[in-house]
């Protein structure tokens, strides 16, 4: 059943099922602890889990109802809600009267400081996850909001918002937010989380990419899109796989949504895309973002052969029963990746930023997640890049750096015959993606000086100076260093 319209659901004065939740103990934590539960005991069936779970009555009628996709008694869960919440609630078709009691339509999890919703797990419900089914806040949902450049006051458009999450998370910093999905049904969970986490600014549109945002293009300062990339053959659940073949859905975005960035805007897309060996893993996403006037990060996390990919997502679908009455054959996947000449399938990220001069574009294997929000790393990553194309070797040891926050020095000792003796020096962000670097010992000295104030030239002369060297014989090993750091984004230009 799909609920009301986003409209009906963004007019409702929802208000008092925050304030419940909270009167009540129903947070993140209590979910977690029911999920440590679940798992503790081998997820059985959700009443053997409410069973299990030790907490006030208005507690286990929350949990219940929206954490676990079960049916209570009317007469628990009214006077919780107050009698005025619980018609609205029904009228919206997000509650359900039945002979047994009331159940939710979709279920509601307390996290990162919203009421996010999704559709119950197919794990709780045991019934497969039907075409317009809405996934959960997932590991691309938080890779893409990690890789999310604030854009303070901006217009930021999430395409194929699905629960939400992405627009609830850009909403704290614009000024407006545009949700889209095809999946009406999304649309009206996400509407559902807006409203109960008391969001005002994002407003929602039904439509294919960028169908329903025509007028706006030119506009945008963020464009985010975690799209359905599953590449398999029958593309038919739009919130895995879309409706479109192979990478077509990425290959869309990073053509097509440069026009619709304002100067200087930012987009950031997951996706999947083919390609033929294991050496050319850029060139696909490189061919669509050639000439769309953007600066262009190519992020691979990892490259699959087309059975390794197939066999993974197969038992991905299956776990969450998204394909419970399909179940998907592995040699139609294969089949259909010969028939498309695809022999590697990446799984990765493209970031763009439109910016008038001459464009570049980099790309990096980041095989590890980024630590928390790596936001601010990716525009100071993108601002070094723009500046390492006129520094040469010499120039930069005219200019001073300094070390972004979070970049940590990581020393370590081992023991030999003269006791502990420094083995290995890497530097790593701690906040964002590691991006490490191995460097020699002599590197400390020139890191711990930098200041912004002395230009690298200088730093080279005072170290010769204290070790009575020839800074002339150092200069070159730390302009590479300078050029190392920013390329990396451990360290930005002073001034
Ligand atoms: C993988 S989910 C991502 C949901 C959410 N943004 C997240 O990050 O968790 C993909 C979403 O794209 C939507 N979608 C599928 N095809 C689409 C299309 N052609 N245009 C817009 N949205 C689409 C699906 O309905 C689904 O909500």
């Amino acid at each position: 059943m799909t609920p009301a319209s986003t409209q009906d659901i963004l007019g409702a004065d929802l208000s008092a099922l925050a304030a419940a939740f909270h009167r009540d103990g129903y947070t993140e934590a209590s979910c977690e602890e029911v999920q440590s539960l679940t798992r503790a005991l081998g997820l059985p069936p959700p009443d053997v889990t409410l069973r299990a779970f030790k907490a006030s009555p208005a507690l286990r009628t929350h949990t219940a109802l929206w954490a676990l996709g079960l049916t209570v008694p009317e007469r628990d869960l009214a006077p919780l809600l107050g009698g005025p919440l619980f018609e609205r609630l029904v009228g919206l078709g997000l509650l359900h009267r039945g002979p047994e009691g009331v159940r939710a339509e979709l279920s509601v999890i307390p996290s990162d400081g919203f009421l996010t919703t999704r559709d119950f797990d197919a794990v709780l419900t045991g019934k497969p996850a039907g075409d317009d089914y809405v996934l959960g806040i997932g590991p691309s949902t938080r890779r893409l909001a990690a890789l999310m450049v604030p854009t303070p006051g901006g217009l930021t458009l999430d395409l194929g918002t699905g629960q939400g999450f992405l627009a609830l998370s850009a909403s704290q910093w614009s000024s407006r937010v545009i949700a889209t999905d095809v999946n009406r049904r999304a649309l009206s969970a996400a509407a559902f989380s807006v409203n109960i986490s008391g969001r005002t600014n994002i407003e929602f549109r039904e439509g294919s990419y960028f169908e329903p945002v025509g007028d706006l293009r030119g506009q945008c300062n963020l464009i985010l899109c975690n799209p359905p990339f599953v590449i398999q053959p029958s593309g038919d659940r739009v919130c895995f796989t879309g409706t479109e073949r192979g990478d077509r859905c990425i290959q869309h975005l990073v053509e097509e949504g440069p026009a619709y960035l304002a100067p200087g805007g930012w987009l950031s897309v997951l996706g999947n895309w083919t390609h033929t060996d294991e050496a050319d893993w850029a060139d696909t996403p490189m061919q669509w973002a050639r000439g769309t006037g953007c600066d262009v990060w190519i992020i691979r996390r990892q490259s699959w052969s087309p059975r390794a990919y197939a066999q993974s997502w197969i038992d991905e679908l299956t776990r969450n029963g998204a394909s419970a009455d399909r179940p998907p054959v592995l040699d139609e996947w294969l089949e259909y990746y010969e028939s498309l000449g695809i022999r590697r399938i990446t799984m990765g990220a493209v970031v763009m930023h439109r910016r008038a001069g001459e464009n570049w574009a980099r790309f990096d294997t980041l095989f590890s997640d980024s630590v928390g929000d790596a936001g601010p790393q990716v525009a100071q990553l993108f601002e070094n890049q723009t500046a390492l194309n006129d520094l040469t070797p010499d120039l930069v040891l005219q200019r001073a750096l300094v070390p972004v926050r979070g970049l940590e020095i990581d020393l370590r000792h081992r023991f030999a015959e003269q006791g502990f003796a420094p083995a290995s020096i890497t530097l790593r962000n701690t906040v964002g993606f590691p991006m490490p670097l191995s460097v020699q010992l002599g590197a400390l000295e020139v890191v711990r000086r930098l200041d912004g104030v002395r230009p690298l030239a200088e730093i080279a002369r005072e170290i010769a100076a204290a070790h009575g060297g020839d800074a002339s014989s150092l200069a070159p090993g730390i302009a590479n260093l300078g050029l190392e750091l920013l390329r990396l984004g451990h360290a930005r230009l002073a001034g």
